[in-house]
């Protein structure tokens, strides 16, 4: 493995979204970044680690949330990010309200600056990942929220545009 060329993929600015998935019975969230496909069908993708319990649940369910993640939430996409489903109930352990989703049975993480419900259309292998691409069935924003981006392993507010 290069170790040099590893640090190629964190110089890539990400949106943060905090991937929720599940039903009643068993549910996770994990902190990933998702990227735009297309708008006409709107698709998004996401990669998830293959040992990951979020990619157990996607693999189940064929579904998932998309939380875009607000200012106020970077203490909660630090923890979703460092802890695992198959060690902890983090939806008890970091006390995160829920809400009903519309079309899809994975729970809303409230809070966030957007709520996707995506259903997964197609995915793909790579590496020890699954690429996952998801058709947007339903979402809700909060434009009171402001979203966050993550860049070179930090955190950034996106409330100031640049012309
Ligand atoms: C900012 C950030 C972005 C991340 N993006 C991804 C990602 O796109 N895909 C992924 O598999 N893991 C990503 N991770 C790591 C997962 O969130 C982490 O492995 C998590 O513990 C998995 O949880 P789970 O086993 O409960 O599903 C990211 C972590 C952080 C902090």
């Amino acid at each position: 493995m290069n170790e040099d060329l590893m640090k190629a993929t964190r110089l890539l600015p990400c949106s943060v979204v905090l991937l929720s998935v599940g039903t009643k019975e068993s549910q996770d969230a994990m902190t990933a970044t998702a990227m735009f496909v297309a708008e006409g069908v709107p698709l998004l993708a996401i990669s998830v680690g293959k040992g990951t319990t979020s990619h157990e649940l996607i693999e189940k369910t064929g579904e998932f949330v998309l939380n875009v993640a607000s200012v106020g939430q970077v203490g909660l996409a630090r923890m979703l990010g460092s802890t695992h489903g198959r060690d902890v109930d983090k939806f008890k352990r970091f006390e995160i309200n829920v809400e009903k989703a519309s079309k899809i049975g994975s729970p809303l993480i409230a809070g966030s600056f957007a709520n996707l419900e995506c259903k997964v259309i197609t995915s793909v292998p790579a590496s020890n990942y699954t690429v996952y691409i998801g058709e947007v069935v339903a979402y809700k924003v909060d434009d009171t929220q402001v979203p966050i981006a993550w860049h070179r392993d930090r955190y950034f507010s996106l409330d100031k545009e640049v012309r």
